[in-house]
């Protein structure tokens, strides 16, 4: 496997070592994971394979850091977050190569995230100060009230590798702003972003121990913060499947937890919506990160009356698309993640096209000519739920179509998952509007609007797609516990 070393106007911004405790170290036992590329299959670099005491004492100094960080004043925290944030945007261009480097995003995606990545840091530094409690009025004589709102306690936090910037900052930021000390494991697969963040937090002044990044792998760092009762909270971005063994491994000791997992986006789209505003929302919705998000569009709902219309508007568009390695100018489709990202997306095409699916563009998406993991994109017609495609998460450049015919079935077509994050209708009717919304079961709605992201709004899933909201002014909840007090004997 040959190596390629990341260039970058500073250097210092791409480390090899966990970060702990305010320094950065390896593993005891000197153990490794290689990280590669997924445009070119090239190893970009290494990070430690942290042991158990490693993680432990890493949990440990998280834990000392407490007492004082809780008791700093927002206002200074969120000084330094500001601080923070302006070293982002200053390594911005050497932050969205190390994005594209690990990941494999369009570098114009990855400059997008680490903007997105960097507006979490200046929202929750600026909510962190706008903490504040209650007083309401007792019904008995005597009485003052007061509701405190208090620091949860030490938050550890474990990220995916679909956006290894925006879901480490959307995470840690609320938990530093509110108090918390923080442990982040990042993915195994694109670590370099989150110590990149950790180098900056460190230049900014964040106290040793309030932000700790932990490398290594998942079956031993996951078990090892479910099972400490010093951790008081748990926020992960990640499969279903994963989200229900942290939730179980974390009732022994009633940890709080966020959750956002995975989901099944419906893009319906009726006989009255501007097919060219759907289309082009569309191409965003489905193909942003080579189809690889939790929102992207899984399941294009297209009204009887427009199908034909709506493929031949949105065909030509997905054909423009450039597949290639994302620092290549012009490339609009990065390659998936690994080898099994791309069995996946076989998979679920093969089955499409044996239940009657038609793949309606000419590459065969299984079969590009280029040395790392692509797929290239795809639109299938006839799609429906005899389909595994129709149940399962893409996570690849796939766009099925399904025919629908009335409001009702699109709704009931929509619903027909236990998924339910974020969904998308286009229409004119602003009677429908209120109608459709109201009854889709998902957390998010988009309405002729396929980009929905924001870090003013709430965040998050319903049904399995989880539990929790990031970003907004419900975000910083999730690191905050509410404490009654009770004044008696006041005359
Ligand atoms: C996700 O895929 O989980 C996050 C996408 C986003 O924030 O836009």
């Amino acid at each position: 496997m040959s190596t390629t070393v990341p260039t970058l106007t500073t250097p210092s911004l791409f480390r090899e070592q966990a970060y702990l405790n305010g320094a950065w170290a390896s593993a005891s036992n000197g153990a490794t994971i290689p990280v590669e590329n997924p445009a070119t299959r090239e190893v970009i670099g290494h990070v430690p394979n942290l042991d158990d005491a490693t993680v432990q004492s890493a949990i440990t100094a998280a834990h000392a850091a407490f007492p004082a960080w809780s008791k700093t004043l927002p206002r200074e925290r969120s000084n330094l977050m500001r601080k923070w944030h302006s070293l982002m945007l200053k390594h911005a261009e050497d932050l969205a190569t190390l994005l594209t480097l690990e990941q494999g995003k369009p570098l114009s995606e990855s400059r997008t995230e680490i903007a997105y990545a960097a507006s979490f840091i200046e929202w929750f530094a600026e909510e962190g100060p706008r903490i504040a409690g209650e007083i309401p009025t007792s019904t008995k004589p005597g009485q003052r009230m007061l509701v405190l709102r208090q620091s949860v306690g030490v938050a550890a936090a474990i990220t995916p590798w679909n956006f290894p910037s925006a879901m480490v900052t959307r995470k840690i930021a609320p938990a530093i702003a509110a108090g918390c000390p923080v442990l982040l494991k990042p993915a195994e697969l694109t670590p370099f972003s989150a110590l990149a963040l950790a180098a900056l937090a460190e230049e900014a002044g964040i106290p040793k121990g309030v932000f700790s990044v932990l490398t290594g792998d998942s079956a031993r760092i996951g078990p090892a913060f479910t099972g400490d009762a010093r951790i008081r909270k748990l926020s992960f971005t990640g499969s279903t499947r994963v989200g229900k063994l942290l939730a179980s491994a974390s009732a022994d000791n009633l940890k709080r937890l966020s959750l956002e997992l995975g989901g099944n986006a419906p893009f319906i789209v009726f006989n009255d919506a501007n097919l060219e505003d759907a289309a082009n929302a569309l191409m965003a919705c489905k193909f942003r990160n080579a189809g690889q998000t939790c929102v992207c569009a899984n399941r294009v709902l297209v009204e009887d009356g427009v199908y034909d219309k709506f493929l031949s508007v949105f065909a030509p568009k997905v054909a423009a698309l450039k597949l290639g390695s994302g620092l290549e100018a012009g490339v609009t489709i990065g390659p998936l993640i690994t080898k099994l990202a791309q069995e996946k997306v076989n998979r679920l095409t093969s089955d499409a096209e044996k239940k009657g699916a038609k793949r309606e563009t000419s590459a065969s998406p299984s079969a590009p000519d280029l040395p790392g993991y692509f797929c290239a994109p795809a639109i299938y017609t006839d799609a429906d739920a005899k389909m595994d495609m129709f149940h399962e998460e893409i996570f690849g450049p796939i766009a099925p179509l399904t025919r629908f015919k009335g409001e009702e079935e699109a709704v009931k077509l929509a619903n027909a998952t236990p998924y339910g994050l974020a969904s998308y209708v286009f229409t004119n009717d602003h009677k429908r509007i209120w109608r459709v919304a109201e009854g889709l079961e998902y957390g998010m709605v988009g309405v002729n609007e396929g980009y929905v992201s924001n870090p003013v709004a709430p965040f998050g899933g319903v049904k399995e797609s989880g539990y929790g909201r990031e970003g907004s002014i419900h975000g910083i909840d999730e690191y905050l516990e509410y404490k009654y007090v009770c004044l008696g004997g006041i005359a």
